[in-house]
């Protein structure tokens, strides 16, 4: 079995995704999740594109151990130098350099010859390798670019100090056969490939990522690039589960193997569905709801007789497990604390404190708390860390009947300590709640989405709502927790007004810090 590499790019490609913004702790604690999984390599941003950015994968650096950090550049000295100053702390210090091949990109995008593009990749390669011990460098749009030139360039980074390749299909446009050739080609032509691991990076607009991405593997790739869901530009990036996935199912084919911990999976899948807001569909290869469930008589009859019948793998290889039933409205403080650690979470003794109030006030409502249940909840207190001053809301109430105008009422206060209160109406519960919360919260609204997920199943399940909203223009995404769907929609509404109020907060203390 050859050992494939897996490169994740959730934090810097998937964080790409329309609409979805993280924050530092929340990249923290996918970074701690990806560890966990086994990723081999993960980016964890770009550092030059914003400060956030550089301060987000500082601190993944200064934290994540046993995997390689990683974060992107463009061939120029200054985004170079950006991402030292965030990656010198890694374990393993590793560059992504990337300059378009393509005679499109190079004409209409660089504006410069392609003798110009080898001159600047393979400067900035020679550049890179002054400070990183582990550069990688990226032919963008690879699978459109003339092969001799891309044998030509390759070769030149090689010679540069460049320590893997990567050829990506950046616009999904390549087929399996094309882009396994594309591979074999380059290991045939350029004499000093083996000095490097060769990697693939695909998108998906044609649905065809995980199989281009395997199409590579059979042709040499050792390093796989992708993100979990498939999440990423436009229709997302090659889904690292499902490739994994299928080495693993399929070894009786594919005599390649990775070091992923595969019963992490469904975790590392759920938390980054419930940080970004981008629910996988229900049909989703391995993750989706519907992936292990059985609906046909025949089916039902037939796994009940022998799984193999119809399940090619187990729900437990990928950690998909019956949803079990945790603790009651007996369980002690300890017993609490010790699931929060079983479920791999890391919290302080006033958050642990802050967790338990919360799980105490559900099962008032909830006979049985889950580890789903408690897992959002945890998420939830655990991501929220800034002690900046923020809206807080004292109470709501909507009055809603069929025969007369919704009507919501809010208590806020402020984050200068003012109390608001007032009361507005709408065509139903959700808009009379928002229109209140807009004329009470200073900042210029917009709502962009909404949507509103129960965790688990059953009429007493947890509602979980995420909005995107545009606050004085930055595009924010909020989501909130609560046994009601109003109260679930109106903190969704509030983290995010909140989340813009520590983000513009963070800034200023950093203004100052310089
Ligand atoms: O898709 C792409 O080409 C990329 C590069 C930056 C590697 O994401
Ligand atoms: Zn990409």
């Amino acid at each position: 079995m050859s050992q494939i590499k897996i490169f994740d790019t959730t934090l810097r490609d998937g964080e790409q995704s329309p609409g979805v913004n993280l924050n530092k702790q929340e990249k923290l604690e996918i970074a701690k999740q990806l560890e966990r999984w086994g990723v081999d390599r993960m980016e964890a941003g770009f550092p030059a594109s914003s400060q956030g950015d550089f301060e987000a994968v500082k601190a993944i650096a200064q934290t994540i151990k046993n995997t390689s950090v990683t974060g992107l550049a463009r061939t120029n000295k200054a985004d170079i130098d950006t991402a030292w100053e965030a990656l010198k702390y890694a374990e393993e210090p590793r560059i992504h350099l990337f300059l378009a091949t393509s005679p499109i990109h190079m004409t209409y995008k660089l504006k410069q010859t392609p003798e110009q593009v080898m001159a600047n990749a393979v400067s900035m390669v020679r550049y890179a390798k002054e400070k990183f011990p582990q550069v990688e460098w990226s032919a963008e749009d690879a699978s459109r670019s003339d092969r001799q030139f891309l044998a030509q360039i390759i070769e030149n980074v090689i010679d540069a100090g460049a320590t893997v390749i990567n050829l990506p299909d950046t616009v999904g446009y390549t087929t399996p056969d094309e882009y396994g050739d594309m591979f074999r080609f380059i290991r045939e032509t350029v004499p000093n490939i083996d000095q490097v691991e060769l990697s693939c990076h695909c998108h998906n607009d044609l649905g065809l990522a995980v199989a281009n991405s395997i199409a590579a593997v059979e042709n040499g790739v050792t390093q796989v690039e992708g993100t979990i869901n498939g999440i990423g530009e436009r229709a997302g990036n090659a889904s690292l589960e499902e490739v994994a996935v299928a080495l693993r199912v399929r070894a009786d084919h594919y005599p390649y193997q990775t070091g992923l911990k595969l019963d992490e999976t469904k975790r590392t899948s759920d938390l980054i569905a419930k940080l970004t807001g981008m629910y996988v569909q229900a049909n989703k290869a391995i993750v989706g709801r519907n992936a292990f469930q059985h609906e046909a008589g025949i089916h039902q009859d037939g796994v009940l007789k022998n799984k193999e019948t119809y399940e090619i793998m187990t729900p437990e290889m990928v950690g998909v497990k019956a949803n079990t039933l945790f603790l009651g409205k007996h369980s002690g403080r300890h017993a609490f604390k010790d699931r929060v650690s079983e479920l791999g979470i890391d919290l302080s003794d006033d958050k642990l404190k802050e967790a338990f109030e919360m799980f105490k006030a559900l099962t008032d409502h909830k006979k049985e708390v889950t580890d789903d249940d408690l897992y959002t909840i945890l998420m939830e207190i655990q991501t929220d860390t800034s002690a900046v001053n923020k809206y807080q809301l004292e109470m709501f109430q909507v009055q809603y009947g069929t025969s007369n105008i919704p009507t919501a009422t809010i208590s806020l206060t402020a984050p200068d300590g003012r109390s608001l209160e007032t009361a507005c109406t709408g065509q139903g519960s959700v808009e009379a709640l928002y229109r209140t919360l807009d004329a009470l919260i200073e900042e210029e609204l917009h709502l962009a989405d909404y949507q509103l997920n129960s965790v688990g199943r059953g009429k007493d399940a947890l509602a979980e709502s995420h909005v995107q909203l545009t606050v004085d223009g930055e595009t924010m995404n909020g989501r909130g927790t609560a046994q009601d769907v109003l109260e679930a929609s109106v903190n969704a509404f509030l983290n995010a007004v909140n989340r813009y109020i520590v983000q513009k907060n963070t800034v200023k203390e950093e203004q100052v810090v310089k």
